[in-house]
């Protein structure tokens, strides 16, 4: 999409941009593209993920171009937000199941057929969610996170964005991996294909994660994000602090453990209920 994606560029480098009749309909074209999940913010190139920072760009856009309007129907509960982001109006053509109740989706976030939205949950612009996933209630999918195919984001499982606090790169879950109840991913946070967060685990640059299987600390570096390997079951844990003045006062810090790789009782543990799909 190069005319698509210079167009952008050139707009998100002007000063002023508020009122610009052509970067609206820029900004317009690219929210329908990312709605439709031409675009994203991320994607898999023979296996290595490619973080489009223009995609970020436009979005960012579309928030200085937006205008405070009244949104939705006149219910009990009226919304006021920009213009350039209303929720998304979904149809029995686009294939996915919205429970009633309080969950949002922006338009310019990607909703394949065949996912589950379970109230309330919010799905912020520029995510990518893709076939068969569940997005339980409580879950959050923020701005730009790239959601694989089957994956399930339990209840009250916070998947964080790029927009706020700013974040180059977005959370990336991989296929079939399952994120417990309750657990933050933040921090462009990479987990690859068929991991499990057992329920609470939080992750983020700072959290090195320990490998009791391999022996091994996976962690953030200047350029990548930490990454969870494929098939890690990971659990929360603590580690004793044994360095600084309070040394002694028997203090442990929180962190991410790798207990096993998947196994026949792990899949068994977190199969779901495919009649409720
Ligand atoms: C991670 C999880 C899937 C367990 O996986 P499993 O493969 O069955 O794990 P195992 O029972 O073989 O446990 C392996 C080790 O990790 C420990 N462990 C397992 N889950 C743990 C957890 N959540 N916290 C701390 N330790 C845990 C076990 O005690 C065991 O250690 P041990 O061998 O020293 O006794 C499960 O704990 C979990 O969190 N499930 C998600 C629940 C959830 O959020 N569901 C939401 C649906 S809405």
């Amino acid at each position: 999409m190069p005319s698509l994606q210079s167009a952008i560029e050139r707009f998100a480098s002007l000063g002023e941009v508020e009122g610009n009749p052509e970067a609206r309909k820029v900004f317009l074209e690219f929210r329908d593209q990312l709605t439709q999940g031409k675009i994203r913010a991320a994607e898999k190139i023979n296996g290595k993920w490619k973080v489009d920072i223009w995609v970020k760009q436009g979005i960012l856009l579309g928030f200085r171009l937006g205008e405070l309007s009244k949104m939705g129907d006149d219910g009990c509960l009226s919304f006021i937000d920009k213009d350039t982001f209303p929720a998304r109006r979904f149809t029995v053509d686009d294939h996915v199941r919205v429970v009633p109740g309080g969950s949002s989706v922006r338009l310019g976030a990607y909703v394949a057929p065949g996912v589950i939205c379970m109230p309330p949950m919010f799905i912020n612009v520029g995510a990518y969610v893709d076939e068969g996933t569940m997005v339980d209630s409580h879950a959050l999918v923020g701005s730009c996170a790239q959601i694989g195919k089957r994956v399930h984001l339990s209840a009250a499982a916070q998947i964080g964005g790029v927009l706020e606090p700013v974040n180059a790169a977005p959370v990336i879950i991989e296929d079939d991996v399952l994120v417990g109840g309750h657990c933050g991913v933040f921090e462009g946070t990479l987990v690859r294909a068929r991991a499990v967060l057992g329920a609470g685990t939080i992750l983020t640059r700072s959290t090195p994660l320990f490998d009791l299987v391999r022996g091994h600390v996976y962690k953030a570096t200047a350029d990548g994000p930490l990454e969870v390997p494929e098939n890690a079951v990971v659990v929360p844990g603590s580690r004793a602090v044994q360095k600084g003045k309070g040394a002694g006062w028997n203090l442990s810090l929180y962190t991410p453990v790798i207990v096993k790789y998947r196994d026949e009782k792990t899949d068994r543990g977190i199969e779901l209920e495919d009649w409720l799909r």
